[in-house]
């Protein structure tokens, strides 16, 4: 099986980047990590990467002069490695636009965010506030506008009353490590496919039509 190869990017704990090696591993899986790149030293990323001994490249940005050279050092490092598809799993740096531009249609990112919905930074607190019953999470192709980018695939997820930024963040984590690989085998496998600006799945059947939250009762 002719697999898509895929790098990663990271810059912290790296759970969604964990979730993606296990998936990886299986044998019948569409996809491999072909290297992982991480611009914090110290992320604990970084170690979960060499425990699965995967290719990992610490590129810190710290160390570069300006962006495109931290960005050319990227760039130097996913063609080298045959990567045909980037994937941001908690990846904090800004992108230059011509990064974006160099690796449009094929760079991916996930927000914790049922996008359009909730985009940038402490989204969690921000669903809190707002009191919506439903939040989820986003898998998306990466465009010049942040957290803007064709939606390839969302998890519903329901927010309880007693909710506070840790139980609703463990929840939306569980569906987050379950989306991306189930994104990346429908890559893959080409099973969805970019149509001007939105993302067309060959085969979207859904086994429930409808999320309740709070659980509906029947009459
Ligand atoms: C995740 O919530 C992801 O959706 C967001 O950043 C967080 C990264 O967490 N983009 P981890 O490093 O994968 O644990």
């Amino acid at each position: 099986m002719q697999k898509l190869k895929i790098g990663i990017l990271i810059s912290g704990r790296g759970s969604n980047m964990h979730s993606i090696i296990r998936a990886c591993k299986q044998p019948n899986f569409p996809v491999e990590v072909a290297v992982v790149i991480c611009n914090r030293p110290d992320a604990k990323g970084v170690q979960i990467a060499k425990d699965e001994a995967v290719n990992i490249v610490v590129v810190d940005h710290k160390n570069f002069a300006d962006r495109p050279a931290f960005e050319a050092e990227m760039h130097h490092h996913l063609i080298e490695n045959g990567v045909e598809l980037v994937c941001h799993a908690g990846f904090m740096r800004i992108l230059t636009e011509a990064f974006v531009t160099t690796w449009l249609g094929k760079q991916i990112n996930i927000h914790p965010s049922l996008l359009p919905s909730f985009k940038g930074m402490h989204m969690h607190e921000r669903v809190l506030k707002a009191g919506v019953k439903i939040t989820g999470c986003t898998v998306h192709y990466i465009t010049l506008e942040l957290d803007s980018g064709p939606i390839i695939a969302q998890t519903a997820v329901p927010v309880l009353s007693d909710d506070d930024v840790a139980s609703l963040s463990g929840r939306v984590f569980e569906a987050e490590h379950q989306l991306y690989p189930h994104v990346l085998r429908m890559i893959a496998e080409k099973s969805c496919y970019l149509d001007g600006d939105i993302v067309r799945h060959k085969n979207d059947l859904v086994a429930e039509p409808s999320l309740y939250s709070p659980t509906l009762h029947t009459y």
